[in-house]
C-alpha cells in the first residue's frame, strides 16, 4: 500500500517536473551536440578531461562555462596558451546550450553583481586593495609574471562576479567571506565607472584628472590678466 502510494506520488511528481526539465533536457542536448563538435577534443567526450590538454569540467560548473564562452576564452586555439578575451566563438543560444551542458555535471551557477547596489567610494577602495596590483587603478590591466592582465573595458557585470568567484588562469578566486555579494556589487559598480572617465565632471578634457583641468582654469585666468594688463597699458599711454 506504501509503495503503491509511493509510486503515484513519484509519477505524479514526473508529470509535474517533466515539461521544465524536458525544455532543460533539449537545451543540455543541444549543448552536448555542440561540446562534442567543438570542446571534446581537449575536455574529453566525458568532460573529464584529457591529460596534458585540458582540465575536466565536471563541477567547474555554469559560472566557469558562461565566463569562458562568454568572453570568447574558450574554445581554445592550443593547449597550453593563455585564455585571452576575444570575440565569442558562438551565438548566445548556443552560449546559453554549452553552459546548461557543463552545469549538467554540478557545480557553481552563474553568479550576479548589481553595479546599482554598489557604491563607488566603496568599490575604489576595495579595487586598490585587491584588484589593483594586477589590473592597475584605472582598470587598464597591465602585465604580471608570466600573463598578461586585461583591462576590463569590456567585462560586463555579470563577468566581473564571475572572474572574482573563479579565478581565471593567475587570477586569484575571492570567495564570499573575501568579498561579499554587497562589496561585489560595490567592485562591477567602479569597474563600470573606470568605463566612462568623462562622466567625473569637469570639462570633458578627459583621462587626466584633475590637474589639467586645474591647468586650463589657470591658463583662462592667465589670458584674462594679459588682456587686463593690455586694457590697462592702453588707458595709460592715451
Ligand atoms: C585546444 C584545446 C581546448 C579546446 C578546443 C577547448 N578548451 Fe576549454 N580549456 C582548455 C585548457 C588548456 C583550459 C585550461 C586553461 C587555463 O589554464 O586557465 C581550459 C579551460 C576551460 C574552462 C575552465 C575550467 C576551470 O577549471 O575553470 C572551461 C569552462 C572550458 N575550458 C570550457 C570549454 C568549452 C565549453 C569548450 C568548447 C566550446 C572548450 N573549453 C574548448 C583547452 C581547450
Ligand atoms: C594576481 C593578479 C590578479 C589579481 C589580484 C586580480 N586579477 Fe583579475 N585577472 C588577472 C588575470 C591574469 C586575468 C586574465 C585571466 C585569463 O586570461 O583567463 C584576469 C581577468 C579578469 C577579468 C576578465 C576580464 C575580461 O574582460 O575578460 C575580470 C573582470 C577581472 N580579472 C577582475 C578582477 C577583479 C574585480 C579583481 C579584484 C577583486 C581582480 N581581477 C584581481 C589577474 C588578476
Amino acid at each position: 500500500m506504501a509503495a503503491l502510494a509511493f509510486l503515484c506520488a513519484a509519477l505524479w511528481l514526473l508529470g509535474v517536473s517533466s515539461p521544465q526539465s524536458g525544455a532543460q533536457g533539449d537545451l543540455v542536448q543541444r549543448g552536448r551536440a555542440l561540446y562534442e563538435d567543438g570542446c571534446s577534443s581537449c575536455h574529453g567526450l566525458d568532460a573529464r578531461g584529457i591529460a596534458g590538454r585540458a582540465p575536466s569540467l565536471r563541477g567547474v560548473g555554469e559560472q566557469a562555462a558562461d565566463f569562458y564562452l562568454s568572453t570568447g576564452r574558450m574554445p581554445l586555439d592550443r593547449p597550453g596558451a593563455q585564455p585571452v578575451r576575444g570575440e565569442p566563438a558562438y551565438p548566445p543560444d548556443e552560449i546559453r546550450a554549452l553552459v546548461a551542458f557543463v552545469g549538467s555535471f554540478g557545480g557553481p551557477r552563474i553568479p550576479v553583481a548589481d553595479p546599482a547596489r554598489g557604491n563607488i567610494a566603496e568599490g575604489r577602495e576595495l579595487f586598490t586593495e585587491n584588484c589593483a596590483g594586477c589590473h592597475q587603478v584605472v582598470g587598464e590591466g597591465g602585465m604580471v609574471t608570466r600573463a598578461s592582465v586585461p583591462d576590463l573595458k569590456q567585462a560586463t557585470p555579470r563577468q566581473v562576479a564571475e572572474a572574482v568567484r573563479l579565478g581565471p588562469y593567475l587570477m586569484p578566486p575571492f570567495s564570499a567571506r573575501q568579498l561579499d555579494q554587497g562589496q561585489l556589487d560595490s567592485v562591477a559598480r567602479y569597474v563600470q565607472y573606470t568605463k566612462e572617465p568623462e562622466d567625473r565632471g569637469g570639462w570633458g578634457i578627459g583621462h587626466l584628472g584633475p590637474i589639467p583641468e586645474g591647468m586650463v582654469a589657470w591658463l583662462l585666468g592667465l589670458v584674462a590678466l594679459v588682456l587686463t594688463i593690455r586694457l590697462i597699458g592702453e588707458r595709460t599711454t592715451e
